[in-house]
């Protein structure tokens, strides 16, 4: 073999075309393992296990997305409370690195925003942190807004018994639906409060 012909060798390469299908459902109790994401969110187990309480009683629901049995992509939805009927919130969206920029995080978002509108939410706000900046682009193709601005201490124990505390400061982004019914709620009040 000819040097030339080595290095067409090497330089060949074989493409695998691929029509892959995942599911977005809600968490089931066995997801939480892998929610942690090979290592990456064990520190945030006991918030992920929280989340999961609350999904139980229904105050959270946590959406998934099952890509042959691994939780690939999440979102958190809070739903409205009595207090704030017509308000929603959206937290803890991430897709797995190696299927962003599928449609992955546009779907889940859309799945999200029809769970909370059934609901009865006219407005969902979620917060991102500033030193996300990117991804405000991402949440205006979908229609939010900034809103108002968000800090706090988010305070959380590690599995390994850890104190940790880390310095929110965030963006409060809102999206509002029309209601034939009501004015609507009022722009920028900001009750979503997670780290997201
Ligand atoms: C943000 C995130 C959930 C988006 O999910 P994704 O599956 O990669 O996004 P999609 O493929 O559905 O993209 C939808 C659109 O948003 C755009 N987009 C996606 N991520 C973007 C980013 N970081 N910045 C700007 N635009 C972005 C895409 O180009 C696409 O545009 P199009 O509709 O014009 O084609 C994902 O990148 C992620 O998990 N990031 C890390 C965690 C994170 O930052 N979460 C948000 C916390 S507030």
């Amino acid at each position: 073999m000819t040097k030339a012909d080595a290095e067409k060798k090497h330089r060949r390469r074989d493409h695998i075309p691929l029509a892959l299908s995942a599911e977005i459902r809600p968490c089931v109790r066995g997801d939480l393992p892998g929610l942690e994401w090979f290592g990456q969110f064990t520190p945030h187990r006991r918030v992920i296990r929280d989340a999961f309480r609350r999904h139980e009683r229904g105050e959270t629901i946590m959406l998934v997305v099952d890509f042959r049995g691994a939780p690939i992509g999440q979102v958190w939805l809070d739903v409205p409370k009595p207090k704030s009927p017509t308000i929603g919130s959206l937290w803890a969206l991430r897709v797995f690195p190696w299927f962003q920029g599928l449609g992955i995080g546009r779907r889940l978002m859309h799945a999200g925003e029809r769970l909370l509108q059934e609901h009865g939410a006219r407005c969902i706000e979620l917060n991102v942190d500033r030193g996300n900046a990117e991804v405000l682009r991402f949440y205006e193709h979908l229609g939010y807004q900034i809103t108002g601005s968000f800090a706090d201490t988010f305070n959380y124990r590690s599995p390994s018994g850890l104190q940790r505390a880390v310095q929110l400061d965030q963006w409060v982004m809102s999206k509002w639906w029309p209601d034939p019914d009501q004015a609507g709620p009022e722009p920028g009040r900001g009750v979503a409060s997670r780290k997201s």
